[in-house]
């Protein structure tokens, strides 16, 4: 254990240090590049989720707003990037596989991404076969000394295990700047509890309306369910009309995609999402973090002018059986149809 923290602080200081150094060595006002790979890793099994992280300079502001990722698709099954308040470990490298029984890995230690009860924000996903997403001109998310993001953390699903000496240094490309842009990039996370009944089609749906004097541009979505989900659907309602924000088999490669709509969403405006999941199991599934269990998630990313993105992060309700749209008094003019269908 304290030699595992050695490690991991000795390579902080080191990775602040190049961070530093590189961005001085720049125009302030240039776009960085800053390589976060896995520090050559040996996937001893197939199936595994290892994560590595980075502390962020915390003397200064960065803003990131690019993300090349290095990966060869025979190798990466998806890469996340997650900002945190605290990593999950001390330790250079550990297994964040959500879906990972705890204690069954002896070669690594079992963590989330971010440590439980700190900040924690997914700002990139990569998956094979998916479209590369830029942030739009003049966009950033803001890292380091005043930010809720002390910590990045990479993680990469590896679905084969590798040879014997055979390692791996797969990852993003991080495009930075330090000047100051005055558009902050931010992620809102709409989900449910709740359970699916055994032999049915549920559906687990939220809302929550904006009580934040902010004017948000929404740029990119991304669904996430594990095996029961059919379609993941997110709305912008207002004066009663509902405005689809994004849908997508969640079965798909799980990235971040271009919204359907960027009409910017306001104070008083209410968001939407709704998972359709289809059960044949013989008994009751549960939200949770295993294979065995489900999780409805709809996040929405976006970007604020002049300030800082949104407090609020989540977007969560207790889902079936407690709460549906249709029971919603607040709500009318449901698109039932449009929100669990795919438009292929
Ligand atoms: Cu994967
Ligand atoms: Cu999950």
């Amino acid at each position: 254990m304290i030699e595992a923290f050695h490690m991991v602080s000795l390579v902080s200081i080191l990775l602040v240090v190049i961070f530093v150094h590189t961005s001085q060595a720049l125009i302030e006002n240039a776009v960085g590049r800053f390589p976060f790979l896995m520090p050559n890793v040996h996937p001893y099994r197939s199936e595994l989720y290892l994560c590595t992280p980075i502390r962020v300079d915390y003397s200064n502001n960065y803003f990131i707003v690019g993300f090349e990722p290095n990966a060869t698709m025979n190798t990466a099954h998806h890469m996340l990037l997650y900002g945190c308040g605290e990593p999950g470990t001390v330790n250079h490298v550990w297994n964040c596989g959500e879906m990972a029984a705890r204690g069954e890995d002896d070669t690594h230690e079992v963590a989330s991404p971010c440590a439980q009860g700190s900040h924690s924000q997914i700002i990139y996903a990569w998956a094979r076969d998916a479209p590369k997403l830029e942030l739009p001109e003049g966009v950033g998310f803001k890292v380091g000394k005043d930010s809720p993001i002390q910590y990045l953390v990479l993680q990469v699903h590896y679905m084969h295990k590798f040879q014997d000496g055979i390692t791996d240094d797969s990852g993003i490309f991080l495009h930075y700047t330090k000047q100051l842009l005055n558009k902050q990039a931010g992620v809102l996370l709409l989900g449910t509890a709740g359970m699916i009944p055994p032999y049915s089609v549920e559906h687990m749906e939220t809302t929550c309306t904006i009580d934040e004097p902010k004017v948000i541009h929404p740029f990119a979505f991304r669904v996430h369910t594990h095996s029961l989900g059919k379609v993941v659907s997110g709305f912008r309602i207002r004066d009663g009309k509902w405005t689809l924000l994004g849908k997508r088999d969640p079965m798909k490669p799980q990235m971040f995609y271009p919204v359907n709509t960027t009409e910017p969403i306001m104070f008083g405006d209410t968001l939407a999402a709704r998972c359709t999941m289809h059960s044949n199991r013989k008994r009751l599934t549960f939200i949770g973090a295993t294979n065995e269990d489900e999780m409805c998630n709809f996040y929405l990313m976006y970007y604020v002018e002049n300030g800082d993105p949104l407090s609020r992060k989540y977007c969560f309700g207790s889902g079936p059986p407690k709460y549906y749209w249709r029971n919603d008094e607040s709500l009318q003019n449901i698109p039932d149809e449009e929100a669990s269908q795919l438009d292929d």
